[in-house]
């Protein structure tokens, strides 16, 4: 049985200007499963907040439904479904300190107040804010202050813990996972996460996870998505990253690319080229100021099969 069901979930909110609905959650379905770890992810305004008070009991579904351990929660009010949401911007009771913030929860629970101080005070030894129980929220800094909404959703000891953006403070790079970056499952992924070149191509054949592919007036071996059912003469969409075309070395060449441009950023440069009637991009690593290619330069370009992969053509 899943832990957390969400059944054609819709939610829709009124438009202000009273010119039809707007569909914030669209007929969403999804099964999680206990001791599992599921991340919403998705452009800015597809959905993923709305999704999230849903489930935690801050908006009524428009339509579908609900479920939690195989019960029906979907009309339950949120103080009653212990699925504390921890908001994007941690939304603490300013005019709480730290300490009374961290047991609003138990006390709404009438948890008697000497166990409260105890469950308070432990909560706040594992997310190192010992020292901080009477100061307010804007007596702390960013981080202090997202540990303390973690603490007030922790101490009430969930089931299920939802969090908005929690990952929002870190740096790109942390977060970027690389099995969507090298496997996408199709171009909206691969173009969400990660910059890459589309183009369009014909499975020649296909081997162990591999393809070969005929795109771009040349033969190019490119990955295979994990589960895809595509066969040799298969129409697909072939994804290039900029940083798999690199310079031809030792005979490899594959094709030729003219320069329009070239950007140097520094610690990479991106060339801008024209091969066959495409516009490509290549990302090079430290390049060297001096020696970048002129526009109008002719390249002999071959693509490292890593960073290439083809896509169901939509
Ligand atoms: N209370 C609301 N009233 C009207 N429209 C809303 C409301 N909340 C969210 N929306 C709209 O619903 C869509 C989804 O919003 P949201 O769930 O916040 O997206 P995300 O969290 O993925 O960025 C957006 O178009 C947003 O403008
Ligand atoms: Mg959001």
């Amino acid at each position: 049985m899943s832990a957390i069901e969400l059944k054609v979930l819709t939610k829709c909110f009124p438009s202000r200007d009273g010119k039809g609905d707007v569909t914030a959650v669209d007929r969403v379905s999804l099964s999680v499963r206990a001791g599992e770890f599921v991340c919403l992810l998705g452009p800015s305004g597809c959905g993923k907040t709305t999704a999230l008070r849903c489930l935690a009991g801050f908006e009524q579904p428009t339509s579908g439904g609900i479920f939690v351990g195989g019960r029906d929660i979907t009309r339950v009010p949120a103080h009653r479904r212990n699925l504390p949401l921890v908001f994007q911007n941690y939304a603490l009771f300013p005019h709480l300190t730290v300490s009374d913030n961290i047991a609003y929860g138990l006390r709404l629970k009438k948890i008697p107040a000497a166990e409260r101080t105890r469950q308070v005070a432990a909560v706040m030894e594992r997310l190192d804010l010992q020292g901080l129980g009477q100061r307010h929220p804007d007596q702390l800094s960013g981080g202090q202050q997202q540990r303390v909404a973690l603490a007030r959703a922790l101490v009430l000891q969930p089931a299920v813990m939802l969090f908005d953006e929690p990952l929002c403070n870190l740096d790109a790079k942390l977060r970027a996972p690389a099995e969507i970056y090298t496997r996408p499952v199709n171009r909206f992924v691969a173009d969400f996460i990660g910059r890459a070149n589309f183009v369009d191509g014909t499975i020649v054949r296909t081997e162990s996870g591999q393809c070969t592919v005929r795109a771009l007036g040349t033969t190019v071996q490119a990955g295979l998505p994990n589960g895809a059912t595509l066969a040799a003469g298969d129409r697909v969409t072939l994804m290039i990253r900029h940083e798999a075309i690199i310079p031809a070395t030792g005979g490899a060449t594959a094709f030729a690319g003219r320069v329009n441009q070239t950007i140097y950023l520094g610690d990479q440069a991106l060339y801008e080229l024209t091969v066959g009637g495409h516009t490509l991009y290549m990302q090079v690593a430290n390049p060297e100021p001096a020696s970048l290619d002129t526009r109008g330069a002719t390249l002999d370009l071959a693509i490292h099969s890593n960073g290439c992969i083809v896509l169901p053509m939509q």
